[in-house]
C-alpha cells in the first residue's frame, strides 16, 4: 500500500467522444446538437493532406461560431512526425476563440512528446494572455505508446484523457489484424470443436486504465469501425466499462446513444450501490467490518467500488 494517495479523475462526463472530419464542416452543428459529452473535431486522418489547411481554418472558426452548448471541445492535431502539427497548435492558440477546451495529441510515444506541445502551447498562451488554459487528452496507439503509458500518463499537468486507438495500435504492433477494434475472426480459444472469442485489446485497454488511474486521467476506449454492428459496440463497450473505462469514441451517429447507454450505469446498479453503501452504514455503526448483502461479503472495498457507481450517478444527475 503506497502512502501517495491516488489523485481523483477531472470530474466531467466523457462517455462518449463524437469524432468529425475538420474538412466537412456541414456535420459540425449535427456534432453540436447531438448527445455526446466530448466532440473531437479532426485534423488528422479522416483530412486528406490537401485539405489540411482549409480544414484547419474551417476548424478555427466553427469553435468560436457554432454554439457547442456545455460539451467539452477538443481539436484532433496531426501527430509529431508529420509537418502539420506545429502550425495547427500556433493557429489554434493564437487564433481559436476561447471556447476551445482541448487539443489531442494522436500517436504519443513518450513524456517527451506531451513535453514538446507543452512547452509550444504554453509559450503561446503567455504571449497571446490567454486565460484559460487548454488541456491535453492523447492518443495511445503505437508500441512505443503502450511500452511508454505510464511515463505518458504523467507527463503534463494539462493531460486530463488518455484513448486507445486500435486501428494504429494494432499496425503499429504488426498484428494480423484490419476490423478498427472488437473481436477479431482468429483470435480465439478452442475446446470440444467449439470456439470462444477473446479479447485481443484487453492489456493495452488494462495498461492504459492503470496509468491513468495511478495519474488521475481519464481512460478512454477508441474507434468501432463498423458502425453497423450495434451488438459488437455495446459488447466492445461494455467490456471497456467493466475494465474501468469512462467512455469511448463515436465515429457515427448512430454510436453516441449506445455509448451513453453503456457508460451511464442504470438505474439498478445505482440501487444496488447504494444499499450497500447503506449496508455497510449500518454495519459500521454496530461496530462491524463487514456485512451481508443479498447473501454475499461486503465491506470498506465494497464501499468505495459502490462509489465509483454513485459518484458516476451523481456527475450525471449535475450535468445540464
Ligand atoms: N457527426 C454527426 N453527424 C454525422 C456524422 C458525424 N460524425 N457522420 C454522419 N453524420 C450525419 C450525416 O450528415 C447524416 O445526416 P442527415 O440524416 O441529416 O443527412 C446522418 O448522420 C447519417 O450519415 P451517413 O450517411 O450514415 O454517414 P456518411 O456516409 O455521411 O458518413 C462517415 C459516414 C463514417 C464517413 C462519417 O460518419 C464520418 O466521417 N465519421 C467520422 C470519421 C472520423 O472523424 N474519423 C476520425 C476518428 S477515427
Ligand atoms: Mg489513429
Amino acid at each position: 500500500m503506497s502512502f501517495r494517495l491516488q489523485p481523483p479523475a477531472p470530474a466531467r462526463l466523457n462517455r462518449c467522444q463524437l469524432f468529425g472530419p475538420g474538412s466537412r464542416p456541414a456535420l459540425f452543428p449535427k456534432m453540436a446538437a447531438s448527445a455526446a459529452d466530448v466532440i473531437n473535431l479532426d485534423l488528422e486522418d479522416s483530412v486528406a493532406p490537401d485539405d489540411k489547411e482549409q480544414a484547419r481554418k474551417t476548424v478555427i472558426e466553427a469553435i468560436g461560431d457554432v454554439d457547442w452548448g456545455t460539451k467539452t471541445l477538443s481539436v484532433r492535431i496531426n501527430g509529431l512526425d508529420t509537418p502539420y502539427w506545429y502550425r495547427d497548435v500556433v493557429d489554434l492558440l493564437e487564433q481559436a476563440s476561447d471556447r476551445l477546451d482541448q487539443i489531442m495529441i494522436p500517436k504519443v510515444g513518450n513524456a517527451a512528446d506531451l513535453y514538446a506541445v507543452d512547452a509550444l502551447v504554453t509559450a503561446i498562451e503567455r504571449a497571446r494572455g490567454r486565460s484559460k488554459p487548454i488541456a491535453f487528452e492523447v492518443i495511445i496507439e503505437s508500441a512505443a505508446g503502450i511500452s511508454h503509458v505510464e511515463e505518458i500518463a504523467a507527463g503534463s499537468p494539462r493531460l486530463q484523457a488518455m484513448s486507445l486507438g486500435a486501428a494504429d495500435f494494432a499496425a503499429s504492433m504488426g498484428m494480423a489484424t484490419t476490423g478498427i477494434g472488437g473481436t477479431q475472426e482468429n483470435y480465439y480459444m478452442a475446446r470440444a470443436g467449439q470456439k470462444y472469442w477473446s479479447d485481443p485489446w484487453h492489456w493495452a485497454q488494462a495498461a492504459i486504465v492503470a496509468a491513468c488511474r495511478t495519474h488521475g486521467i481519464l481512460p478512454v476506449d477508441g474507434p468501432f469501425g463498423d458502425f453497423s454492428d450495434q451488438d459488437g459496440f455495446r459488447a466492445q463497450a461494455l467490456r471497456s466499462a467493466t475494465l474501468g473505462m469512462v467512455g469511448k469514441w463515436a465515429i457515427h451517429p448512430s454510436q453516441v446513444a449506445l455509448a451513453n447507454e453503456v457508460f451511464s450505469p442504470s438505474e439498478s446498479a445505482v440501487t444496488e450501490a447504494r444499499e450497500i453503501l447503506a449496508a455497510m452504514e449500518h454495519a459500521q455503526r454496530t461496530g462491524a467490518g463487514a456485512a451481508v448483502y443479498k447473501g454475499r461479503l461486503v465491506d470498506i472495498a465494497s464501499v468505495r467500488q459502490a462509489q465509483v457507481i454513485v459518484r458516476q450517478a451523481e456527475l450525471i444527475a449535475s450535468h445540464p
